[in-house]
């Protein structure tokens, strides 16, 4: 069975954009004759530092609002990376197949660098898709649903799983498809088109948060930045319209409809008419996960059982893989 993985940073708290981009599509993935291995990447979180209660708080968080989106440990292997040590150790060696100006080139480490002094950022910031590259190719992964700004980080990962397969002579790795599906696969910020929906962005009226209420979401939608038209007929003319057309893909993707078919309900019509329904619909559909949320992180120990259950399978599946690196590498296993 094809086999998917994905990851999403405990770094904060999780966002709309994190739901519609990743969390729903990895539920929906689940049982579609997938094998699914969901990973919070607290390895990834410390490339910028963190508050190590903080840290362990927001795991949590993330590892519920997984399985208040619907992911199911008993249907998906659900755990933390770094209690399964073969993502760090095969890191290592993709560290040593990667380029430096492969990492250079990545968008990400330079709109995170922008402006600041590159010298003082982590090396771990700096080689960050290295280890995502490991997180991916330890499982044997075929398929990664993720968001749009991932992408980049996809296509690295293919180039070193080929550059490793190339420099020892083998097709060991294989050659790993991005799944960026769907109406939301960049959610953009609620107070600026141009800008993704971001749980760094310091504007809390730019996002949703999973643990919003009812009456914050309504009021986030209520307030989000737009401009005077009405709703077109057709997908064309939002071309020109970033936040029009971001509430626009939000309604389609929360309501599991296409765009054309939210036009053709509510073409003509203004935000005063359009925002109302989509508040509803937010609300509809978030505020149970956000409830469930709550109930969850009632009981942590109960969510540290799942999480270490889920490092046991995932350790299962990832230990050979890695045993088999290291061989073909030419390191001595001899216990
Ligand atoms: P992260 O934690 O930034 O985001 C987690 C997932 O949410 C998606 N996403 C969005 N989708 C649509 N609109 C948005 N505004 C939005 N913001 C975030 C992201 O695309 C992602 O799918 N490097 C990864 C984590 C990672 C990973 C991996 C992913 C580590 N190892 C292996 C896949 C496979 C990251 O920082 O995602």
């Amino acid at each position: 069975t094809p086999r998917v993985f994905s990851g999403i940073q405990p770094s904060g708290g999780l966002t709309l954009g994190n739901y519609l981009g990743a969390l729903k599509r990895f539920a929906e993935m689940q049982g579609d004759g997938f094998e699914t291995i969901y990973c919070l990447v607290d390895l990834h979180a410390i490339t910028v530092w963190q508050e190590p209660e903080k840290l362990r708080h927001q795991t949590r968080e993330a590892a519920a609002a997984f399985m208040a989106s619907g992911v199911d440990p008993s249907r998906s292997i659900l755990f933390n990376q770094s209690q399964v040590s073969a993502h760090s150790e095969l890191a290592w060696v993709f560290n040593c197949v990667a380029r430096m100006g492969w990492m250079g080139r990545m968008t990400q480490w330079k709109d995170k660098t922008a402006g600041k002094n590159a010298e003082n950022a982590s090396l771990g910031l700096f080689a960050y898709p290295s280890l995502m590259a490991a997180d991916i190719l330890v499982y044997h992964a075929t398929h990664v649903p993720v968001g749009e700004d991932q992408k980049q980080h996809l296509e690295l990962t293919r180039d070193i799983a080929a550059k490793f397969n190339h420099d020892y002579g083998t097709d060991f790795f294989p050659i790993t498809e991005p799944v960026i599906e769907g109406t939301a696969t960049r959610v953009m910020s609620l107070r600026d088109g141009s800008k993704k929906m971001s749980k760094s962005d310091p504007s809390d009226m730019s996002r949703i948060n999973l643990t919003d209420d009812a009456d914050t979401i309504a009021q986030k939608i209520r307030k989000a930045r737009t401009d005077p038209e009405v709703l077109p007929d057709t997908p064309d003319g939002l071309a020109e319209r970033p936040e029009a057309r971001n509430l626009v893909n939000i309604f389609a993707a929360l309501s599991g409809s296409s765009v054309e078919e939210v036009l053709a309900d509510y073409a003509g019509q203004g935000f005063g008419a359009f925002k109302p329904a989509l508040a509803e619909l937010a609300v509809e559909k978030l505020a149970p996960i956000s409830g469930e949320m709550t109930r969850l992180m009632s009981d942590p120990a109960e969510i540290d059982r799942i999480l270490g259950d889920g490092a046991d399978k995932a350790e299962a599946i990832a230990q050979p893989i890695l045993d088999k690196t290291l061989e073909i590498t030419g390191m001595i296993r001899s216990r």
